[in-house]
C-alpha cells in the first residue's frame, strides 16, 4: 500500500489536484496499486482555518508518508501578511523539513503543442531539458532575513548562504540525472559577482571528477536566461541554486507552451514531494479552466521516482500526449481549431483513455 498525502493548497491547486488524484486512482486500478490518499490543508487554506500556514502534525504526517502531492500555494487575500505568516511559508517549511533538496523540473515539448508556444516552432523542435534546482538553501532560507527601522528609513536584508555539502549533494543529483540523459550538465551561477556562486562553481567542478562520462559547462545566469529562448536545444541538464532555478524554470516553461504544463519532483533521502511548477492562479481559480497536466504529470513523476512504477508512469505520460494530440486544450494552450477543454474534462478524457488502454 502506498500512503499519499494530498495537499491541494490554494486557488487552482484544488482543481488540478483533484484531477491528479483521480488519475492516480485510475492507474492504481489498472496496475493493482493500492493508494491510500489523505488530504491536508496547507498555505492560505490552513492559515484561514488554523492561523498557521502548516500545522506541525500535518508536517509529521507528510514526513512519514510514502509521497506528498501538492497543488499550489498563495493568493491576493494573504498578500499583506508578514513573511512568517504568508501561505508560502507553509510550503517552505514543508520542503525544508522533508529535506527535499533536489527539485527536478523536466521541460518536455509535445510535438502537437509546438505552435502553442510564443517561440518559433523551429527553435523548439527536439527541446528536452531538465532543471535541477537546489530547493532547501540559498536566499529562501538564509538568516538574517528581516525588514527593520534603520536611522530615518527602513532596511531589508536577505541572506544568500550555501554550505559546500549542500552544493555537493545537488551536484551529485544533477550528474546522476545526466547519466541516463544526454550526459551534459550546465551549471548556472553568478560567479562573477556572488561568493556563493564562486563556492558553487568550485564544488561542482570537484564533484564532476566523479563523473568522467558527463560533460560539464558553466554559464552565468543572465546569459542562461537569454540562451533559453535563443537556442534551448543546447541544454540537457541545468543545475542551479534555489532562486535562479525558480526564475529560470518559469522562463523555461514557456518552451512547452504554458506554465500549466510543467510538473516537478522534489527529492531528498526519504519522502518525495510532487507539485506542478505553476502557482495558485487566483484570477482563474474556481472556474474549472486551469490546466491540470502539470499536476497529473507530477503524479506520474511520483509513480516513477517514489514508487518505481515505470509502466504506470509511462501510461500516464503517453495518455496525456494522446489526449493533447486529439486537440484537447485547456484555455492556456487553446488556439483556434482546438477543442476547448475544462479542467475536469481534461481529467475525464485522460481517465477514459487510461481505462480503454
Ligand atoms: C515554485 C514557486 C514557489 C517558489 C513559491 C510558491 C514559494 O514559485 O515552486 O517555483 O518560489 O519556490
Ligand atoms: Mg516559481
Amino acid at each position: 500500500m502506498f500512503n499519499i498525502v494530498a495537499l491541494p493548497g490554494d486557488g487552482v491547486g484544488r482543481e488540478v489536484t483533484t484531477e491528479a488524484v483521480r488519475v492516480l486512482y485510475e492507474v492504481g486500478k489498472k496496475f493493482k496499486l493500492d493508494f491510500q490518499i489523505t488530504e491536508g490543508l496547507v498555505g492560505g487554506a490552513s492559515l484561514d482555518k488554523y492561523g498557521t500556514p502548516i500545522k506541525d502534525d500535518l508536517l509529521e504526517e507528510c514526513k512519514n508518508a510514502n509521497a506528498v502531492l501538492l497543488g499550489a500555494i498563495g493568493g491576493p487575500k494573504w498578500d499583506d501578511y508578514p513573511l512568517e505568516k504568508r501561505p508560502e511559508k507553509g510550503l517552505l517549511r514543508l520542503r525544508k523539513e522533508m529535506q527535499v533538496y533536489s527539485n527536478l523540473r523536466p521541460v518536455k515539448i509535445y510535438d502537437c503543442l509546438n505552435s502553442s508556444s510564443t517561440l518559433k516552432p523551429e527553435i523548439l523542435s527536439g527541446v528536452d531539458l531538465l532543471i535541477v534546482r537546489e530547493l532547501t538553501g540559498g536566499l529562501y532560507f538564509g538568516e538574517p532575513k528581516k525588514i527593520e527601522e534603520y536611522e530615518d528609513q527602513e532596511r531589508a536584508v536577505d541572506t544568500m548562504e550555501y554550505f559546500s555539502s549542500e552544493i555537493e549533494r545537488i551536484a551529485d543529483a544533477a550528474f546522476i540525472a545526466a547519466q541516463i540523459r544526454r550526459k551534459k550538465v550546465t551549471s548556472v551561477d553568478k560567479a562573477n559577482i556572488l561568493a556563493t556562486s564562486q563556492l558553487w562553481r568550485r564544488i561542482v567542478e570537484k564533484t564532476a571528477e566523479n563523473y568522467p562520462d558527463i560533460s560539464l559547462e558553466h554559464m552565468l545566469v543572465d546569459n542562461c536566461a537569454m540562451q533559453l529562448i535563443r537556442y534551448p536545444g543546447q541544454f540537457d541538464v541545468i543545475l542551479t541554486e534555489n532562486t535562479f532555478g525558480d526564475i529560470l524554470s518559469d522562463e523555461a516553461s514557456m518552451l512547452s507552451g504554458s506554465l500549466g504544463m510543467l510538473p516537478s519532483a522534489s527529492l531528498g533521502n526519504k519522502t518525495g514531494l510532487y507539485e506542478p511548477v505553476h502557482g495558485s492562479a487566483p484570477d482563474i481559480a474556481g472556474k474549472n479552466s486551469a490546466n491540470p497536466i502539470g499536476a497529473i504529470s507530477s503524479a506520474s513523476l511520483m509513480l516513477r521516482y517514489s514508487f518505481k512504477q515505470e509502466n504506470a508512469a509511462d501510461l500516464i505520460d503517453n495518455t496525456v500526449e494522446k489526449v493533447l494530440a486529439e486537440g484537447n486544450r485547456t484555455k492556456d494552450i487553446f488556439k483556434e481549431g482546438d477543442i476547448l477543454t475544462a479542467t475536469s474534462e481534461m481529467g475525464d478524457k485522460i481517465i477514459e483513455k487510461i481505462r480503454s488502454e
